[in-house]
C-alpha cells in the first residue's frame, strides 16, 4: 500500500493570515491521522511564513504517525531538527521569493553542504530524504551520499500540458527505477491532487506520496457547508 504523507503547512498559512491561534496545524494533523495519513509533513521555512517554531514542538509531541520535517540546509533549522528529532528530515532548496518549493536540490553540484547536513541529521538518528528533480544524475548523486530516500519532484508532471504529461511521467519512472535499484526508498510529491495522483501512485517502486495543498484545499470545501450550518444555528438561537 502506498504511504500517504499529509503536508499541513497551508493550515498554518490560513492562521498566519490573521496571526491568530486558528486553524491549528496540530489539530489538522490529528484529523489527518484519523483520515488515514501515514505521516505528517511540515516545512519550517526560514521566513516562517506558515509553520512556526512552536508548531514544530507541538506537532512533535502530538503526532503519532511518522513525522517528516521539511527543511533547507541552513544552520538554524538544522539545529532545530537535531533537537526535536523527527522520524524523517526532507532536505529541500529554499528561496525567499518563491511561492512554493520550485525545484529539486542540485545534489550533483552542491554535494558538500548537503553531505554535511545528512551526516549531522543521521548522527541524531534521523532518517534522511532529498527532494530532487526526476533526473538520473541527481538520483546517482543522492545515492552517493547514502540517503535513505529520495522524493521525486512531481511539480513539472502536475503542471504539464496534456501533450507533455507522458514525457514527465516517464522521467519520473526512469528516475524512480534508478532510485529503487540504488536501494533508496522512493517518495514523490508536489502538485499532486485528486485528479493527477493515480499515474504517479502506480509508478513502479513508489513507496510514499507527500500531498499538501490539494488536501487542505479540499478540506476547506468539504467542511464549508457544516461550518456555515453551525454558525447559522448559533445565529438562529440568538433571534428574538
Ligand atoms: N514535497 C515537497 C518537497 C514540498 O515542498 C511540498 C510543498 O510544501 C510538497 C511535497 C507538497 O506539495 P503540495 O502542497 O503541492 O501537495
Amino acid at each position: 500500500m502506498i504511504e500517504l504523507g499529509v503536508n499541513i503547512d497551508h493550515v498554518a498559512t490560513v492562521r498566519q493570515a490573521r496571526r491568530t491561534y486558528e486553524p491549528d496545524p496540530a489539530i489538522a494533523a490529528a484529523l489527518a491521522e484519523q483520515g488515514g495519513a501515514d505521516g505528517i509533513t511540515f516545512h519550517l521555512r526560514e521566513d516562517r511564513r506558515h509553520i512556526q517554531d512552536r508548531d514544530v514542538d507541538v506537532l512533535m509531541q502530538t503526532v503519532t504517525v511518522k513525522t517528516n520535517l521539511e527543511l533547507a540546509c541552513e544552520e538554524q533549522v538544522l539545529a532545530i531538527a537535531c533537537r526535536v528529532k523527527p522520524d524523517w528530515a526532507l532536505l529541500v532548496p529554499e528561496s525567499r521569493e518563491e511561492v512554493t518549493t520550485e525545484g529539486g536540490l542540485d545534489v550533483a553540484s552542491d554535494s558538500g553542504r548537503i553531505a554535511a547536513a545528512i551526516e549531522r541529521l543521521k548522527s541524531h538518528g534521523i532518517l534522511t530524504s532529498l527532494f530532487i528533480d526526476p533526473d538520473v544524475r541527481q538520483v546517482a548523486a543522492a545515492a552517493e551520499l547514502g540517503v535513505d530516500a529520495v522524493e521525486l519532484h512531481t511539480g513539472p508532471y502536475a503542471l504539464a500540458k496534456r501533450a507533455d504529461v507522458a514525457t514527465e511521467l516517464s522521467r519520473l519512472e526512469v528516475a524512480g527505477q534508478h532510485a529503487s535499484q540504488a536501494g533508496m526508498r522512493l517518495h514523490a510529491g508536489h502538485g499532486l491532487n485528486y485528479v493527477n495522483v493515480r499515474p504517479v501512485a502506480k509508478l513502479p517502486g513508489v513507496i510514499e506520496l507527500n500531498i499538501g495543498h490539494a488536501i487542505v484545499s479540499r478540506a476547506v470545501m468539504v467542511g464549508m457547508k457544516e461550518a456555515v450550518s453551525e454558525m447559522r444555528r448559533i445565529l438562529d438561537l440568538c433571534s428574538p
